[in-house]
């Protein structure tokens, strides 16, 4: 993770500390399309994106964001070519290892959102041994998405509670929102504020759909591998303008003032 503190503060000029988002999450898309219109392979979009993660990573640290999900696999994401499945996890293996030390090193928890079970065990062990090491970590919370898809989050959650009214401990009248939250794998965090999605495509392809009930949501035609800390920042800054209503009204303008 590139760290540069004195670039970030000039990139930062402007931003609000106050009114940053706690939680980010980042449809991190169009690596593929980035090496083909290169004429290279899709994998080397992939490999190119990594170091987007790093830059991404390391910015959210230096701006004090404490929460960052980056939706690096999906659930629908294992149909695709079986080299490119491998090669992705290759990817994520090398990455979960060489960012360990930077992540202790710079107070950053790492944690899984996802089926850690369905993934090779190599990386299930190499996954297990940052969480283990990071777990005390509480400047910022990464979590990566593996193996992610709503609504296997989502179908898990009711099989939980389901389970507990087989069992008598829970009634269903008893089944909150709030008991659902915290049966997801996102259990004790905020929800996000802010998604942003890269390559231009207007959906959110499985990603925190419960969470995202009123998330602000922003799509750049950027492709993942040219995604930069300065627009990233120009997100931010737009977000700091939008007026978060909640669907309510804004107090300045009800009638009761
Ligand atoms: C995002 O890039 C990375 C993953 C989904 C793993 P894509 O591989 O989806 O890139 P495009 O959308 O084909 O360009
Ligand atoms: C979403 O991208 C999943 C990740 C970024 C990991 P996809 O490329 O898989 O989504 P679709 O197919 O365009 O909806
Ligand atoms: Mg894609």
């Amino acid at each position: 993770m590139r760290s540069d503190p004195s670039e970030s503060g000039a990139d930062a000029k402007g931003l609000n500390p106050d009114i940053l988002p706690v939680h980010v999450g980042m449809i991190m898309d169009g690596n593929g399309r980035w090496a083909q219109k290169r004429l290279m392979n899709r994998i080397r979009g992939h490999e190119k994106g990594t170091r987007t993660v790093r830059d991404i990573v390391s910015a959210c640290r230096e701006l004090g964001i404490q929460y960052l999900t980056l939706y690096a696999f999906s659930t629908e994401n294992w149909g695709r070519p079986q080299a490119e499945v491998k090669a992705l996890m290759v990817l994520l293996k090398k990455f979960i290892i060489s960012e360990r030390e930077e992540m202790e090193s710079r107070d950053i928890r790492l944690n899984i959102l996802g089926q850690l079970d369905k993934l090779p065990g190599d990386i299930q062990e190499e996954a297990q041994k940052t969480m283990d090491l990071t777990r005390e970590n509480r400047s910022m919370t990464l979590n990566l998405a593996l193996s992610y898809g709503s609504r296997e989050e989502i179908t898990r959650a009711v099989q939980s509670l389901a389970d507990q009214v087989a069992q008598g401990s829970l009634k269903p009248g008893d089944i909150t929102e709030e008991s659902i939250s915290a049966h997801l794998y996102t259990a004790s965090m905020p929800d996000p504020d802010l998604i942003i999605r890269t390559s231009g495509e207007f959906r959110l392809s499985n990603f925190l759909m419960w969470q995202a009930a009123y998330a602000e949501i922003y799509i750049t035609d950027t492709l993942w591998p040219d995604f930069t800390r300065e627009e990233f920042i120009h997100i931010l800054k737009n977000y700091q303008e939008r007026d978060r209503r909640f669907g309510k009204v804004k107090c300045s303008t009800s009638s009761d003032g």
